[in-house]
């Protein structure tokens, strides 16, 4: 037992010891696995497997994962983490059989092993990536040839969704061809990934260019680059498009890597990179036609990243629902102007377009986290149905199916 003043430093060595046995040789192989433990006054310090962490001691106690602190059915803290004291410190340490052991003021012991330790770590946490990906530009996404799902194994077979899945997290756009031209197989298509999120424009849509709802996506004309929903504090995460007839010329889908052209704004220019992570905008939708009255506002940067890695998850650019600006003084706004224009300019760059045509049968899904969709002007009838998706669900299906998502 250990008392509290002896919260000096206090080392620790322990050799573990694994045995494994490889039947088929009758040979025992022993590997050895070295954790040494610090005490200081503040932390925890564990180095295991050549790496240090450091570990908050009422982060330990909170992080308990005994049956009286966690609830292991649901997968719930059962522990009321307000009733902790915040100066609170184990009385006694052990390493002991690949595990750390904790005991409490009051008798309770926690025992933890040192792998899930060290998987949970912040140390090892800022050097992992939380979704792996494959930045492209067009040559890049043409020449990985990713082929698309078919719609009858799509629709029956987990593993050609698992496949698709795959692909998709990786390069952020991916087709499922020969579906029926309706409006219901698009929305059973939508269905087999993820729950279809409800807009202001319904829960399936359908559009033409006849101008019904306020926005020009709704006409004839060009749309350049952009994410869609910027102006919801949750940009929606999936879009889904089906173009069920096309009875004229041009219309063909842009789709370019967002992602793809921030990093090479990161590199080029880590400052304005940074200006564009910290520089929260809003972005507004206001609709007064008949039948539709709507004022959507919502706030946040262009580039959004996770704080402790600086990865990239999310990506707002809508030059046309961009609202005033007015949440930065003067002279940010002029650097922010030149990031904008230093990130619009690599969007734009030709070598980074990937232009498809789509046709009845072909749905595309798009990251709208990440790539942007536009489209070239066209004439005729052009009738267009599709959904969101929240990305959440989309990554739960692919969680469930055990599609690789990060290291
Ligand atoms: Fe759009």
């Amino acid at each position: 037992m250990l008392s509290l003043n002896m919260f000096r430093l206090l080392r620790n060595k322990l050799l573990t010891s694994a045995l494994q046995c490889s039947s088929s040789h009758g040979l025992q192989v022993q590997s050895r696995a070295a954790a040494t433990l610090h005490l200081l006054h503040n932390c925890l310090e564990l180095t295991y497997e050549e790496s240090p962490m450091r570990f908050n001691y009422m982060w330990l106690r909170d992080h308990c994962r005994s049956e009286s602190s966690y609830n292991h059915k649901t997968n719930q803290r059962n522990l009321d983490t307000g009733s902790i004291d915040l100066t609170i410190r184990p009385v006694d340490t052990k390493l002991e059989d690949d595990h750390l052991l904790l005991t409490w003021p009051d008798g309770h012991m926690s025992k933890y092993k040192l792998a899930w330790l060290a998987e949970n770590s912040y140390e090892r946490k800022k050097q992992k990536v939380v979704n792996e990906r494959i930045l492209w530009n067009s040559d890049i996404y043409n020449k990985a040839n990713i082929q698309s799902a078919k719609w009858d194994k799509f629709m029956s077979c987990d593993d050609e969704l698992k496949r698709f899945l795959q692909n998709y997290l990786l390069y952020g756009v991916a087709f499922v061809e020969d579906v029926p031209a309706t409006v219901e197989a698009t929305e059973a298509v939508a269905l087999r990934i993820s729950l279809i999120r409800e807009t202001t424009y319904g829960r399936m849509w359908c559009f033409t260019s006849d101008h019904s709802r306020g926005d020009t996506a709704y006409s004839q004309l060009a749309l350049d680059r952009h994410t869609d929903t910027s102006y919801f504090h949750e940009p929606c995460g999936i879009q889904v498009f089906h173009c069920l007839k096309h009875e004229g010329s041009g219309g063909r889908t842009l789709l370019v890597d967002g992602f793809y052209a921030a990093e090479k704004l990161r590199q080029k220019s880590p400052e304005y990179f940074e200006l564009l992570t910290k520089v929260h905008i809003h972005h507004q939708y206001i609709e007064n036609t008949d039948g539709h009255r709507n004022h959507m506002t919502a706030v946040g940067p262009l580039l959004e990243v996770y704080p402790w890695s600086t990865e990239l998850y999310m990506m707002r650019y809508n030059n046309y629902d961009r609202s005033v600006i007015n949440t930065i003084p003067h002279d940010v706004v002029q650097r922010w102007y030149v990031a904008h224009k230093e990130l619009t300019a690599e969007l734009r760059k030709p070598k980074n377009e990937l232009w498809v045509k789509l046709k009845p049968g072909k749905v595309i899904f798009i990251d709208n986290w990440r790539v942007l969709h536009g489209r070239e002007s066209f004439t005729g009838l052009r009738q267009v149905c599709g959904c969101y998706l929240t990305r959440d669900d989309v990554l739960s299906t692919a969680c469930g199916l055990g599609v690789h998502l990060g290291s």
